[in-house]
């Protein structure tokens, strides 16, 4: 607000276009981060462009809703622009995003869309590329991503004959609430990234199939918009990355809390970012490698952007404060993120509701083994030293990375998991087709359970036992060769460092 009570101009705002001072206009607010242009993990030289203009077209897709306020002291948010007055960015439209365009125009319609692999590779060639890195990328060489596809294929049927399968049945229920399918929609930051509508593409189409959506904590919706977007009576989970300001936790639980979300999943697996190299990569390319600070010192942003918009994660959470959580909510707790049978038995020795077995989609600790290894273990520890089977309605086990086909899930179920999560296969379904491509990859999960359940020879989930399975091979590490060739073609490899661009002539 300028100092008559009125919004600032655009031409005021424009006057702050430099380095010394620098401001940005987004959603329709005035920042001054003339001083936060070091610190920025994004670099300098992205704000810079923006510099006395709106940038809120760049900034939406790439940073959770308040991160701008929340990062920024109070007094650097100067108040409401006149919006009238602020002159329109142009967009330049570069080659590689016409040719991107066209590949758009160019994708198969979705009843040519087969699997939920499909998704991935008509995502890769259509996304922008900075958003497919994102997504895609995991950390370090990427053996666990790969692993936790790899290992269901470690896992074969032991299916039953000449029992009636004319009627079959996959639904169940998740903590006591009613599923269509034994999938959740995980929790996956940033969805702008890869469609406008980000997070809501999840909610509507997870109404539409009767499956529970877990809302990421760094989600690019906001929270509300997503709650409000959900159908009366739709369950949603909340992803929960704990801060190191626990008033803050506290605030953000029990509104999730009263704004109906049925049960709190806390992320136990990321202390701190892993190393996505890939899309490191992405932004040491976008950047000046030649920046240095006003201190004169390089800047080093080796973290990327996934740093910027976790630093408030606390990497001092522990087992003792378990009991806290207890005391501020009433809802079910789940660790999501559990990799030992060690640490599941001691979250129901903790008295919470369940674990999900899982390594973040491999973007955290390379080399941890797969939630559907872990599962063996833990339903064998279970049993022996706690005398619990599972799946059991007071512990709850779920397995997620790496799904993607009923069958899959299938051998979950088949071993006592309650449920899986899906992570990147949605992501991708969006950001190729929208809303209708997660109506899609969930039509085709139905269309898989349907039949896999008959040639298994079950009509519900119950009769998906463990004897079903024959896990003889999952602890053994050795990749099936030549392994999957849907996976392996969508799959990009690492990439080393190159040579800068030679431009002037030698
Ligand atoms: C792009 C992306 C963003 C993610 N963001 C989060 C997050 O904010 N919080 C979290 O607990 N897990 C996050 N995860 C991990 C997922 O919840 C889940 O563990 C993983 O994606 C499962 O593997 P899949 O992608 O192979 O299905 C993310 C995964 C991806 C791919």
């Amino acid at each position: 607000m300028s100092a008559q009570g009125q919004p600032i101009s655009g031409k005021t705002v424009a006057e702050h276009n430099s380095r010394q001072s620098c401001w940005i206009i987004v959603h329709g607010h005035v920042y001054d981060v003339t001083e936060f242009l070091d610190e920025h993990p994004g670099g300098s030289k992205i704000i810079l462009k923006y510099a006395g203009k709106d940038a809120t077209q760049e900034y939406e897709p790439i940073h959770p809703p308040n991160a701008i306020s929340d990062n920024l002291p109070k007094e650097k948010c100067l108040g409401p622009v006149d919006m009238g007055t602020v002159q329109k960015v142009e967009v330049k439209i570069t080659d590689e995003e016409k040719a991107r365009l066209a590949r758009v125009e160019a994708r198969p319609s979705l009843s040519e869309i087969l699997n939920l692999h499909d998704f991935e590779a008509i995502a890769k060639l259509v996304m922008p590329e900075k958003a497919w890195a994102y997504y895609s990328s995991a950390s370090d060489d990427e053996i666990t991503n790969r692993e936790n596809h790899a290992a269901y294929h470690r896992l074969w049927f032991r299916p039953r004959v000449l029992r009636d399968v004319t009627h079959v049945d996959w639904s169940t229920r998740i903590l006591g609430h009613q599923t269509t399918m034994p999938v959740y929609i995980t929790a996956t930051a940033l969805g702008k990234l890869g469609h406008p509508d980000g997070e809501l593409n999840l909610t509507r189409s997870a109404a539409k199939h009767g499956v529970i959506q877990m809302i990421p904590t760094l989600a690019s919706c906001s929270f509300d918009e997503i709650v409000d977007a959900a159908q009366p009576n739709q369950v949603q989970f909340l992803q929960l990355y704990v801060n190191k300001d626990r008033e803050v936790t506290k605030r953000i639980v029990q509104h999730a809390e009263k704004r109906g979300i049925k049960a709190l999943f806390i992320t136990v697996d990321a202390p701190q970012l892993g190393r996505r190299e890939k899309d490191m990569r992405m932004k040491f390319e976008a950047d000046d490698p030649h920046e240095v600070s006003k201190s004169g010192d390089k800047v080093d942003r080796s973290q990327g952007a996934a740093k910027a918009i976790t630093g408030f994660i606390d990497p001092g959470l522990k087992w003792s404060d378990i009991p806290w959580f207890q005391s501020i909510t009433k809802m079910p707790l789940i660790l999501k993120g559990v990799q030992t049978w060690e640490d599941a038995l001691e979250a129901y020795d903790r008295g919470l509701a369940g674990v999900v077995l899982s390594n973040h989609g491999g973007r955290q600790l390379d080399f941890a083994r797969s939630g559907i290894e872990v599962l063996v273990e833990v339903v064998e520890k279970l049993k022996e030293k706690r005398g619990v089977t599972l799946p059991n309605e007071r512990f709850q086990v779920f397995v997620d990375g790496g799904v993607r086909r009923a069958t899959d899930v299938l051998k979950a179920i088949a071993l006592g998991a309650t449920a899986v999560g899906v992570g990147r296969p949605f992501l991708y379904a969006f950001s190729a087709y929208g809303q209708d491509g997660v109506d899609k990859a969930l039509q085709i999960l139905h269309d898989e359970f349907e039949m896999n359940l008959r040639l298994l020879g079950a009509n519900t989930l119950k009769d998906v036992v463990p004897d079903m399975v024959d896990t003889s091979n999952i602890h053994s590490h050795v990749v099936a060769v030549p392994g999957d060739r849907l996976y392996d073609n969508n799959y990009e490899s690492m990439q080393t460092a190159r040579l800068r661009e030679i431009k002037a002539k030698l």
